[in-house]
């Protein structure tokens, strides 16, 4: 299995079984992003919430590519609308595609589609728990504050080994708030995401990091550079 970072909080998961799973896919405008929405494969594509960092080139990559897309309830009427088919859910649900479950869950945040005139449309922004073949579960926190579901229904009922977290700070946590998300949620490993993209949420990963190993030395934290891989 690899985690791809693609800068913000985009990230190519390869399962075992060599599908493709896109998070966030915040590629044309992401200034770190080290590939072109062209280069992006995808399988499926999970869309935490509406705004441009987030939702960013899921409808031309979905077209180009096929992948499914998985979202919330109101996304999936606004692709429906564009004439994309998502797979729309909501909180607390999970489905299943090929062999990788796909649980959407909270996340404190908002999820207006910013792109789009009306503002108000996008519904609830969400994290989501990816089981994947193996039984290894990823956690993508999506954008999001520090909320008590993360030691309860993040770490009591689904028990994910890899949390994907944000530490930005001003739009989501930072690092001292993802540090305690981290020893709330006790993953194997966890990988800070949506921070250096923008002078706004600059961020020393390593200032995250020693702060995790202070609260919790089993966690190991990878910080990996946009492009690189964590596999295992
Ligand atoms: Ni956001
Ligand atoms: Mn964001």
């Amino acid at each position: 299995m690899q985690i791809r970072w693609l800068g913000h909080s985009a990230f190519e998961i390869m399962s075992s079984e060599d599908l493709k799973i896109l998070t966030d896919p915040f590629i044309s405008n992401n200034p770190v992003c080290p590939v072109t929405v062209e280069e992006v494969d995808a399988d499926v594509i999970c869309v935490t919430h509406g705004h441009t960092d987030h939702f960013g080139d899921t409808m031309e990559i979905a077209n180009r590519t096929g992948a499914v897309i998985v979202a919330n309830h109101e996304h999936s009427v606004y692709l429906a609308k564009q004439g994309l088919e998502a797979i729309g859910m909501n909180i607390g649900g999970s489905v299943k595609i090929h062999n990788i479950t796909i649980t959407m869950l909270n996340s404190n945040h908002s999820s207006d589609m910013d792109f789009i005139d009306e503002i108000g449309a996008g519904g609830s922004s969400c994290g989501y728990i990816l089981t994947l073949e193996n039984g290894r579960k990823i956690y993508h926190s999506g954008d999001t504050g520090l909320f008590g579901d993360m030691k309860t229904v993040v770490r009591d009922i689904y028990k994910p080994q890899i949390a994907l977290l944000p530490i930005g700070d001003r739009y989501t946590m930072g690092p001292f708030e993802a540090s305690i998300a981290a020893e709330w949620i006790n993953p194997e490993i966890v990988i800070p995401m949506h921070y250096n993209t923008f002078p706004v949420i600059k961020q020393d990963p390593e200032d995250f990091a020693r702060r995790v190993e202070s609260l919790k030395k089993e966690t190991k934290v990878v910080i990996l550079e946009p492009g690189q891989i964590y596999e295992e």
